[in-house]
C-alpha cells in the first residue's frame, strides 16, 4: 500500500499511533517462509522483533507448517505466550539465577511442570546447576540448549567480529556441558542455539559508514563459512558423545540464506523482517531488498517554527545498540522531510526540515520508520492495522498488555 493510503486510512485517529500494512506484513512472512521452506527448515518467530502477541498468532496461523514455535526472549514473557495458548517457546536468552517464586527459573520450572514446550539457553554450569535444582524442586524437568558464540575471531582470538554472548565457542567444553546436562537429575540437553550476528544484523550497504561497507561483506563472507563448518563440527562432536542435539537453531532475518540445513541447523530464527525497519534496507541480499516495510509511526505536526520547519509531537523513538545516526527513526511520508543533525529525534517533538517544493501544514500527519522492528511497540499500547484503506482491527502491544521485561 502506497504511504499516502496509509495515511489516509488513519486520517481520523489520534496522533502518535502506530500502524502496519497487513498486506506487506503478510507477504514479507510469505517470503521468509519460501526462502527456508527451499531451505528445508522451518521458521521460528524472534517475538523481540514483533512484540505483538495477536500478529505472532496470525504468523503462526498463517504459516501451518513452515513455522515451528517462538524464539522469547524472557521467561515471564514466555508465562504470558502461554497462558494465551501458545507452545513451543525458546528462551533465547539466560535466565537470571535468582532464587524464589518470582524469579526465572522458579516461573520456568512452574511451567514445565504445567506441560509447556519450553527450553531454557544457557551457557554457564552455574545455570544449569541451578536450573536442576529449581526443576527438582517443582517435581519436574527442564529443557536446556546451550549458547554458542558464534563470532568470527581472527589473529588468534586477539580480533573478535560479533556479539559479545556466549563463552563457548569449542566443541569440548561444549560437549562437557551438554553432558552436565544429560547427566543432571532435573535437567534435559535439548541442543544449541547458534545465532550468527555479524551476518544476520550486520548492514553491508550502510550510508553511515560507506568506506566500511566492503569490509563488512567481507566479513560476512568469511563468516558464513567459518559459521557453518564449526556448527557442523560441534553437531558432529556432540553426536560423537552420544548427546545429539534435537535443536540446532541459528539465523535471523539478516542470514535466511545462508544460514541453510547444510550450515548444520534443524530451524532458522527471524522476525524483523516482517516489519522491515529501516536497518534491513542496508544490505545487499536479494532477499532482504524484496522485503516491504509494513509497521510505521505517525506524528502530527504542532508547529512551524519558520520557512523551512515543520515540527511535529513526539518522534524520540531511537533504537537500542551502538549510539549513532542508524538508529534514528526516519520521516518516511511526505517526501523532502529530514531530521534536523542538532536535535535529532526529541523526546516530546522533533523538528524537521522541509524540502523545497514539500508542502506540510499545522494538523497534517509525517509517516515515519523506526531503525529496528520490536522496539517500536514498546512505544505504543496498540498497532492499527490497515487493511483495503481502512483501519480493520486494533491489536495491543506488549506494552498494550502491561507486558514490560526489560
Ligand atoms: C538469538 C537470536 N536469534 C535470532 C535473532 C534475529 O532476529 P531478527 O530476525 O529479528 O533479526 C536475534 C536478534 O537479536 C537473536 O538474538
Amino acid at each position: 500500500m502506497a504511504a499516502h493510503e496509509l495515511l489516509r486510512a488513519i486520517e481520523a485517529e489520534p496522533r502518535p499511533c502506530a500502524v502496519l500494512d497487513r498486506a506487506a506484513f503478510d507477504r514479507n512472512l510469505d517470503r521468509q517462509r519460501v526462502l527456508s521452506r527451499a531451505h528445508g527448515l522451518p521458521l521460528r518467530l524472534a517475538t523481540k522483533s514483533v512484540r505483538v502477541p495477536a500478529l505472532l498468532e496470525r504468523c503462526l496461523a498463517r504459516g501451518g507448517d513452515d513455522l515451528r514455535g517462538l524464539l522469547c526472549f524472557a521467561v515471564p514473557e514466555a508465562e504470558q505466550l502461554h497462558a494465551r495458548g501458545l507452545d513451543d517457546l525458546f528462551v533465547a536468552y539466560p535466565p537470571s539465577l535468582g532464587r524464589g517464586e518470582g524469579h526465572d527459573l522458579a516461573r520456568a520450572a512452574k511451567l514445565a511442570a504445567r506441560g509447556a514446550t519450553l527450553v531454557l539457553a544457557v551457557d554457564s554450569a552455574e545455570a544449569i546447576d541451578r536450573a536442576a535444582e529449581e526443576a527438582r524442586a517443582h517435581d519436574t524437568e527442564l529443557g536446556l540448549a546451550l549458547c554458542i558464540d558464534m563470532s568470527l575471531e581472527l589473529a588468534r582470538g586477539r580480533v573478535h567480529l560479533g556479539v559479545r554472548r556466549s563463552p563457548l565457542r569449542d566443541a569440548a567444553p561444549i560437549v562437557a556441558l551438554a553432558r552436565r546436562i544429560a547427566d543432571t537429575k532435573g535437567t534435559r540437553f535439548e541442543g544449541l542455539l547458534t545465532y550468527e550476528a555479524q551476518v544476520a544484523g550486520l548492514p553491508d550497504r550502510s550510508p553511515f559508514a560507506p568506506l566500511e561497507n566492503a569490509l563488512k561483506q567481507l566479513v560476512r563472507a568469511r563468516s558464513v563459512v567459518d559459521v557453518a563448518s564449526r556448527r557442523v563440527a560441534i553437531v558432529e562432536a556432540l553426536r560423537h558423545a552420544g548427546l545429539p542435539p534435537r535443536i540446532v537453531n541459528g539465523g535471523g532475518t539478516g542470514s535466511l540464506d545462508s544460514t541453510t540445513r547444510a550450515s548444520g541447523v534443524t530451524e532458522v530464527s527471524a522476525g524483523s523482517g516482517l516489519f522491515k525497519p529501516l536497518l534491513f534496507d542496508y544490505f545487499h541480499d536479494v532477499h532482504l531488498r524484496a522485503l516491504e516495510p509494513s509497521l510505521f509511526f505517525a506524528l502530527e505536526v504542532t508547529r512551524v517554527p519558520g520557512p523551512g520547519w515543520a515540527t511535529v509531537s513526539g518522534g524520540g523513538y531511537v533504537a537500542s545498540g551502538s549510539a549513532g545516526r542508524d538508529k534514528l527513526p526516519r520521516p518516511v511520508f511526505p517526501e523532502g522531510l529530514a531530521l534536523d543533525d542538532l536535535e535529532g529525534a526529541g523526546e516530546v517533538q522533533t523538528p524537521l526540515r522541509v524540502a523545497n517544493g514539500t508542502s506540510i501544514s499545522i494538523g497534517d500527519a509525517v509517516l515515519f520508520r523506526h531503525a529496528k522492528a520490536g522496539e517500536l511497540c514498546e512505544r505504543f499500547a496498540e498497532i492499527l492495522v490497515v487493511e483495503g484503506e481502512r483501519v480493520v482491527e486494533r491489536v495491543p502491544t506488549y506494552r498494550g498488555l502491561g507486558w514490560t521485561f526489560f
